[in-house]
């Protein structure tokens, strides 16, 4: 008999909390943080190991107007506490464990089809590299969406630097693994590290980034610190976090999720409203921190940008 394990974002609707009661919820917990009471992002953080409270502090970079999100950005304790993170464990709330991860010292390794293999130091990354702020729309697969204003650089960028042999055709990301401190790790059930990719031509488009800052402070823990993949018209699962190794390849990588169930979540995973998950509908999403349920949009609103890209694709699953 096949077991259907469910995963913490694997809500089926009838099953799911109220709107109301999620709503409510989330509510409090921003009106909870807004008056300073218990339970806020600021009191734990008091507490956090020195290497983890050195790593804090500002990360900003003049805004790329381009990129216009269109509606109000995400209060930032909804964010900073409202997480995916399976490293850290299944539930939303693992911030608290999340802020203990060590980030310095931190590099990444870049592979496979390269001109040269060699393993790169974030700060020495960080002096080669523009930053500016991309306020975006962020779209998870479990239909809720924050909107956020990331400090980072075009993928491309990275890509530069990396210098892929010609014969590369996918770039693919490999996630920490830090035992101590990340206690999903030891749910062997999972494929860990957590691994996603991108196609060549994707990872060119302007609209991918490499982020290490939000809300114009360094990239927290929880939230992917102190680097990671954002890919805007993908479901956020694309969006790997905690990046220590960049390899090129000309085979498409198994991917983290489509690993755990190939039916379910896809390589290529596009935004799009019409193509439900096989178990709810992708139609709408709850907009975090606000009490809000608004249309999804194709390609998460960003198809000017990415559409053509996958013109000439047929017989692949594009929205899954
Ligand atoms: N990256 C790693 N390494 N591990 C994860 O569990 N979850 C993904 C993505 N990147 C995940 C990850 C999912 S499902 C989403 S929606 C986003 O991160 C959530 O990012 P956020 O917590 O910063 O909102």
């Amino acid at each position: 008999m096949l077991i259907r394990r469910r995963f913490g974002w694997e809500i089926p609707e009838a099953a799911a909390t109220p709107e109301s009661v999620a709503l409510g919820r989330r509510s409090l917990i921003g009106g909870a943080a807004a008056l300073g009471l218990a339970g806020s992002a600021r009191d734990a953080r008091a507490a956090l190991p020195a290497e983890a409270a050195e790593f804090a502090g500002p990360m900003s970079a003049p805004v790329d107007q381009r990129y216009q999100p269109g509606r109000p950005f995400t209060p930032t304790e909804n964010v900073y506490t409202y997480n995916n993170y399976y490293e850290f464990g299944e539930e939303k709330g693992i911030w608290r464990q999340a802020e203990r991860l060590p980030m310095q010292p931190w590099s990444i390794t870049i592979d496979g089809l390269v001109a040269k293999k060699r393993t790169i130091a974030f700060e020495d990354l960080l002096k080669q590299v523009t930053l500016q702020e991309r306020l975006y729309r962020h779209r998870c697969v479990e239909a809720w969406g924050i909107t956020i204003p990331w400090t980072g650089f075009p993928l491309k960028r990275l890509l530069e630097i990396a210098e892929p042999l010609s014969a590369a055709k996918y770039v693919i990301f490999y996630t920490a693994e830090n035992r101590r401190y990340m206690p999903g790790l030891s749910e062997a059930w999972y494929p860990w590290p957590y691994t996603e990719g991108l196609t060549m031509f994707e990872a060119e488009n302007d609209l991918a980034i490499i982020a290490v800052g939000l809300y114009g402070q360094k990239l927290k823990p929880q939230n992917g610190g102190p680097i990671r993949l954002v890919v805007p018209w993908k479901y956020g699962f694309k969006s790997a976090k905690a990046i220590v190794r960049v390899t090129f390849s000309d085979k498409r990588p198994l991917t983290f999720w489509a690993e755990v169930d190939g039916n379910e979540y896809g390589f290529w995973a596009n935004v799009n409203p019409a193509v439900p998950h096989p178990r709810w509908s992708q139609a709408r999403e709850r907009l975090i921190g606000f009490d809000k349920v608004v249309p999804t949009q194709i390609y998460n609103g960003y198809a000017e940008w990415v559409a053509d890209m996958y013109k000439g694709i047929k017989g692949q699953q594009l929205f899954r």
